[in-house]
Protein backbone atom coordinates (compact mmCIF):
# COMPACT_ATOMS: atom_id res chain seq x y z
CA UNK A 1 0.00 0.00 0.00
CA UNK A 2 1.54 3.59 -1.32
CA UNK A 3 1.99 5.49 1.69
CA UNK A 4 -1.16 7.73 2.85
CA UNK A 5 -0.73 11.61 3.76
CA UNK A 6 -3.23 12.97 5.63
CA UNK A 7 -4.06 16.99 3.91
CA UNK A 8 -6.57 19.54 5.58
CA UNK A 9 -9.16 21.17 3.38
CA UNK A 10 -8.23 25.13 3.10
CA UNK A 11 -11.13 26.15 0.42
CA UNK A 12 -14.02 24.90 -1.48
CA UNK A 13 -15.56 26.81 -4.60
CA UNK A 14 -18.65 25.72 -6.48
CA UNK A 15 -18.78 26.74 -9.92
CA UNK A 16 -22.30 25.40 -10.01
CA UNK A 17 -24.55 22.15 -9.40
CA UNK A 18 -22.11 19.53 -10.76
CA UNK A 19 -18.85 21.26 -10.34
CA UNK A 20 -16.32 22.17 -7.63
CA UNK A 21 -12.73 22.76 -6.59
CA UNK A 22 -10.97 22.53 -3.51
CA UNK A 23 -7.44 23.38 -1.71
CA UNK A 24 -5.57 21.68 0.53
CA UNK A 25 -2.16 21.62 2.84
CA UNK A 26 0.73 19.60 1.19
CA UNK A 27 3.10 17.65 2.38
CA UNK A 28 6.96 19.13 2.44
CA UNK A 29 8.02 15.71 0.77
CA UNK A 30 5.30 15.51 -2.46
CA UNK A 31 7.49 16.62 -5.86
CA UNK A 32 5.12 16.45 -8.71
CA UNK A 33 5.75 17.71 -12.41
CA UNK A 34 3.09 20.09 -14.03
CA UNK A 35 -0.08 17.78 -15.31
CA UNK A 36 0.92 15.02 -13.11
CA UNK A 37 -1.91 13.39 -11.29
CA UNK A 38 -2.24 12.17 -7.90
CA UNK A 39 -4.76 9.24 -5.93
CA UNK A 40 -7.09 11.15 -3.17
CA UNK A 41 -9.39 10.62 -1.57
CA UNK A 42 -11.21 9.73 1.93
CA UNK A 43 -11.26 7.59 4.93
CA UNK A 44 -14.53 5.57 5.00
CA UNK A 45 -14.95 2.86 7.67
CA UNK A 46 -11.50 2.86 8.30
CA UNK A 47 -10.70 2.32 5.10
CA UNK A 48 -9.31 5.00 2.30
CA UNK A 49 -11.85 5.23 -0.77
CA UNK A 50 -8.93 7.10 -3.55
CA UNK A 51 -9.63 7.72 -6.91
CA UNK A 52 -7.42 9.79 -9.31
CA UNK A 53 -6.91 13.40 -9.58
CA UNK A 54 -5.24 15.54 -11.57
CA UNK A 55 -3.55 18.46 -9.52
CA UNK A 56 -4.57 22.05 -10.06
CA UNK A 57 -1.59 23.75 -9.00
CA UNK A 58 1.85 24.19 -10.24
CA UNK A 59 4.76 22.52 -8.66
CA UNK A 60 5.52 26.20 -7.03
CA UNK A 61 2.31 26.39 -5.18
CA UNK A 62 2.30 25.93 -1.44
CA UNK A 63 -0.87 24.00 -1.53
CA UNK A 64 -2.83 21.38 -3.88
CA UNK A 65 -5.72 22.19 -5.54
CA UNK A 66 -8.20 19.37 -7.01
CA UNK A 67 -11.58 20.08 -9.40
CA UNK A 68 -14.26 17.74 -9.33
CA UNK A 69 -17.25 16.60 -10.66
CA UNK A 70 -20.67 15.78 -8.38
CA UNK A 71 -21.89 12.48 -8.70
CA UNK A 72 -24.70 12.16 -6.40
CA UNK A 73 -24.54 8.64 -5.88
CA UNK A 74 -20.67 8.37 -7.20
CA UNK A 75 -19.27 6.47 -3.95
CA UNK A 76 -16.39 9.23 -3.60
CA UNK A 77 -17.80 12.26 -5.65
CA UNK A 78 -20.84 12.14 -3.30
CA UNK A 79 -19.09 12.27 0.02
CA UNK A 80 -15.99 14.93 -1.81
CA UNK A 81 -18.55 17.56 -2.87
CA UNK A 82 -19.73 17.98 1.08
CA UNK A 83 -16.39 18.77 1.63
CA UNK A 84 -16.00 21.93 4.20
CA UNK A 85 -12.74 23.82 5.37
CA UNK A 86 -11.30 22.23 8.03
CA UNK A 87 -11.90 18.51 6.64
CA UNK A 88 -9.48 16.05 5.91
CA UNK A 89 -8.90 14.12 2.73
CA UNK A 90 -5.99 11.23 2.14
CA UNK A 91 -3.19 11.80 -0.50
CA UNK A 92 -2.00 8.49 -1.78
CA UNK A 93 1.49 7.38 -3.82
CA UNK A 94 3.37 8.84 -6.01
CA UNK A 95 2.10 11.58 -8.95
CA UNK A 96 2.55 10.17 -12.65
CA UNK A 97 0.94 10.86 -15.69
CA UNK A 98 1.84 11.18 -19.50
CA UNK A 99 0.14 14.84 -19.51
CA UNK A 100 3.88 16.84 -19.02
CA UNK A 101 6.08 18.47 -21.41
CA UNK A 102 8.91 16.12 -21.16
CA UNK A 103 6.56 13.94 -23.18
CA UNK A 104 7.21 16.45 -26.27
CA UNK A 105 9.41 17.09 -28.76
CA UNK A 106 10.18 20.36 -29.33
CA UNK A 107 7.92 22.85 -31.50
CA UNK A 108 6.80 26.45 -31.65
CA UNK A 109 2.91 26.44 -30.19
CA UNK A 110 1.72 24.22 -28.05
CA UNK A 111 -2.32 23.27 -28.17
CA UNK A 112 -3.99 21.90 -24.48
CA UNK A 113 -6.91 20.81 -26.27
CA UNK A 114 -9.60 19.67 -22.83
CA UNK A 115 -13.18 19.34 -22.68
CA UNK A 116 -14.86 19.23 -18.53
CA UNK A 117 -12.66 18.10 -16.02
CA UNK A 118 -9.78 17.89 -18.55
CA UNK A 119 -8.97 21.24 -18.08
CA UNK A 120 -7.45 20.54 -14.47
CA UNK A 121 -4.01 19.24 -15.79
CA UNK A 122 -3.77 22.26 -17.92
CA UNK A 123 -4.20 24.42 -15.14
CA UNK A 124 -0.93 23.28 -13.78
CA UNK A 125 0.99 23.91 -16.54
CA UNK A 126 -0.52 27.22 -17.53
CA UNK A 127 1.16 28.22 -14.15
CA UNK A 128 4.43 26.76 -15.44
CA UNK A 129 6.92 29.60 -16.31
CA UNK A 130 9.58 27.28 -17.56
CA UNK A 131 6.69 25.90 -20.00
CA UNK A 132 6.30 29.74 -21.77
CA UNK A 133 10.12 29.55 -22.26
CA UNK A 134 9.80 26.53 -24.68
CA UNK A 135 6.95 27.95 -26.86
CA UNK A 136 5.89 31.29 -28.67
CA UNK A 137 2.25 30.59 -28.11
CA UNK A 138 0.36 28.56 -25.52
CA UNK A 139 -3.33 27.57 -26.91
CA UNK A 140 -5.71 26.35 -24.15
CA UNK A 141 -8.99 25.24 -25.60
CA UNK A 142 -11.67 23.83 -22.86
CA UNK A 143 -15.01 22.78 -24.51
CA UNK A 144 -17.98 22.37 -22.05
CA UNK A 145 -21.40 21.80 -22.15
CA UNK A 146 -23.12 24.95 -20.70
CA UNK A 147 -21.59 28.20 -20.04
CA UNK A 148 -21.56 27.78 -16.31
CA UNK A 149 -18.94 24.85 -16.64
CA UNK A 150 -16.09 27.45 -17.67
CA UNK A 151 -13.94 27.39 -14.44
CA UNK A 152 -11.33 28.99 -14.07
CA UNK A 153 -12.42 31.36 -16.97
CA UNK A 154 -11.72 34.54 -14.81
CA UNK A 155 -8.52 33.73 -13.12
CA UNK A 156 -6.98 32.28 -16.85
CA UNK A 157 -8.08 35.48 -18.24
CA UNK A 158 -7.75 37.89 -15.10
CA UNK A 159 -5.46 36.62 -12.15
CA UNK A 160 -2.95 34.96 -14.25
CA UNK A 161 -1.84 37.76 -17.08
CA UNK A 162 -1.63 39.70 -13.82
CA UNK A 163 1.06 37.85 -11.77
CA UNK A 164 3.68 39.58 -10.53
CA UNK A 165 6.45 37.05 -11.50
CA UNK A 166 4.89 36.43 -15.31
CA UNK A 167 2.33 38.15 -16.14
CA UNK A 168 3.83 39.64 -18.74
CA UNK A 169 4.90 36.62 -20.72
CA UNK A 170 1.34 35.08 -20.25
CA UNK A 171 -0.29 38.23 -21.79
CA UNK A 172 2.48 37.61 -24.51
CA UNK A 173 2.08 33.67 -25.24
CA UNK A 174 -1.29 32.32 -23.53
CA UNK A 175 -4.73 31.99 -25.65
CA UNK A 176 -7.11 31.46 -24.21
CA UNK A 177 -10.45 29.63 -26.57
CA UNK A 178 -13.53 28.59 -24.07
CA UNK A 179 -16.05 26.88 -26.42
CA UNK A 180 -19.25 25.99 -25.26
CA UNK A 181 -21.94 23.18 -27.38
CA UNK A 182 -25.08 23.86 -25.59
CA UNK A 183 -26.37 27.23 -25.33
CA UNK A 184 -25.17 30.40 -27.10
CA UNK A 185 -21.42 31.77 -26.49
CA UNK A 186 -18.97 33.68 -28.38
CA UNK A 187 -17.26 30.46 -29.41
CA UNK A 188 -19.74 27.37 -29.73
CA UNK A 189 -19.28 23.92 -31.15
CA UNK A 190 -17.02 21.02 -30.36
CA UNK A 191 -13.34 21.49 -30.17
CA UNK A 192 -13.20 18.80 -33.21
CA UNK A 193 -15.22 20.33 -35.82
CA UNK A 194 -13.41 23.78 -34.77
CA UNK A 195 -10.22 21.93 -35.28
CA UNK A 196 -11.73 20.36 -38.71
CA UNK A 197 -13.23 23.29 -40.10
CA UNK A 198 -10.34 25.70 -39.57
CA UNK A 199 -12.48 27.81 -37.64
CA UNK A 200 -10.00 27.56 -34.07
CA UNK A 201 -6.78 28.67 -36.02
CA UNK A 202 -8.67 31.76 -38.24
CA UNK A 203 -10.17 32.53 -34.77
CA UNK A 204 -7.06 32.75 -32.96
CA UNK A 205 -4.75 33.71 -35.81
CA UNK A 206 -2.66 31.01 -35.90
CA UNK A 207 -1.52 28.50 -38.98
CA UNK A 208 -3.80 25.76 -39.04
CA UNK A 209 -2.34 22.68 -37.21
CA UNK A 210 0.81 20.90 -38.52
CA UNK A 211 3.11 19.07 -36.60
CA UNK A 212 6.14 20.93 -37.97
CA UNK A 213 5.42 23.18 -35.60
CA UNK A 214 2.21 22.47 -33.59
CA UNK A 215 2.44 20.16 -30.39
CA UNK A 216 -0.73 19.06 -28.50
CA UNK A 217 -1.60 17.56 -24.88
CA UNK A 218 -5.28 16.42 -24.86
CA UNK A 219 -7.64 15.35 -21.83
CA UNK A 220 -11.06 14.70 -22.05
CA UNK A 221 -13.71 11.60 -22.30
CA UNK A 222 -12.54 9.18 -24.34
CA UNK A 223 -15.11 9.98 -26.60
CA UNK A 224 -13.46 13.24 -27.12
CA UNK A 225 -9.96 11.34 -26.85
CA UNK A 226 -10.75 8.77 -29.69
CA UNK A 227 -11.95 11.60 -32.23
CA UNK A 228 -9.27 14.38 -31.05
CA UNK A 229 -6.28 11.71 -31.28
CA UNK A 230 -7.60 10.55 -34.95
CA UNK A 231 -7.69 13.95 -36.42
CA UNK A 232 -4.48 14.36 -35.17
CA UNK A 233 -2.75 11.51 -36.94
CA UNK A 234 -5.02 12.43 -39.87
CA UNK A 235 -2.54 15.75 -39.89
CA UNK A 236 0.71 13.58 -39.54
CA UNK A 237 0.84 14.00 -35.89
CA UNK A 238 2.65 11.59 -34.07
CA UNK A 239 1.69 10.19 -30.58
CA UNK A 240 4.04 9.85 -27.57
CA UNK A 241 3.83 6.02 -27.12
CA UNK A 242 5.05 6.04 -24.00
CA UNK A 243 6.39 8.14 -20.84
CA UNK A 244 10.04 9.13 -21.45
CA UNK A 245 9.85 8.65 -25.81
CA UNK A 246 8.35 12.32 -26.75
CA UNK A 247 6.21 12.87 -29.89
CA UNK A 248 4.05 15.34 -31.65
CA UNK A 249 1.21 14.79 -29.13
CA UNK A 250 0.39 13.14 -25.77
CA UNK A 251 -3.27 11.93 -24.03
CA UNK A 252 -4.76 11.40 -20.66
CA UNK A 253 -7.92 10.31 -19.94
CA UNK A 254 -9.90 13.01 -17.77
CA UNK A 255 -10.63 11.45 -14.66
CA UNK A 256 -14.06 11.26 -14.31
CA UNK A 257 -14.67 9.42 -10.83
CA UNK A 258 -17.41 8.84 -9.09
P1 LIG B 1 -21.67 18.01 -26.75
O1 LIG B 1 -22.48 18.94 -25.93
O2 LIG B 1 -21.86 18.19 -28.21
O3 LIG B 1 -21.80 16.56 -26.32
P2 LIG B 1 -19.05 15.82 -21.54
O4 LIG B 1 -19.56 16.55 -20.33
O5 LIG B 1 -20.03 14.89 -22.18
O6 LIG B 1 -17.69 15.19 -21.34
O7 LIG B 1 -18.83 16.96 -22.61
C1 LIG B 1 -18.00 18.06 -22.40
C2 LIG B 1 -17.85 18.77 -23.72
O8 LIG B 1 -17.17 17.91 -24.65
C3 LIG B 1 -19.19 19.11 -24.37
O9 LIG B 1 -19.08 20.38 -24.95
C4 LIG B 1 -19.35 18.02 -25.40
O10 LIG B 1 -20.12 18.43 -26.52
C5 LIG B 1 -17.94 17.80 -25.82
N1 LIG B 1 -17.73 16.48 -26.43
C6 LIG B 1 -18.37 15.33 -26.14
N2 LIG B 1 -17.91 14.32 -26.90
C7 LIG B 1 -16.97 14.87 -27.70
C8 LIG B 1 -16.13 14.34 -28.74
N3 LIG B 1 -16.23 13.08 -29.10
N4 LIG B 1 -15.28 15.18 -29.34
C9 LIG B 1 -15.23 16.49 -28.99
N5 LIG B 1 -15.99 17.05 -28.02
C10 LIG B 1 -16.85 16.24 -27.40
Amino acid sequence: MATLTTERVLSVHHWNDTLFSFTTTRDAGLRFINGQFVMIGLMVNGKPLIRAYSIVSANWEENLEFFSIKVQDGPLTSRLQHLKVGDEIVVSGKPTGTLVQDNLLPGKNLYLFSTGTGLAPFMSIIKDPEVYDLYEKIVLVHGVRWVSELAYEDYITRELPDNEFFGEVVREKLIYYPTVTREPYRNQGRLTDLIVSGKLCSDIGLPQLNPEHDRALLCGSPAMLEDTCRILDNLGFKESPRMGEPGDYAIERAFVEK
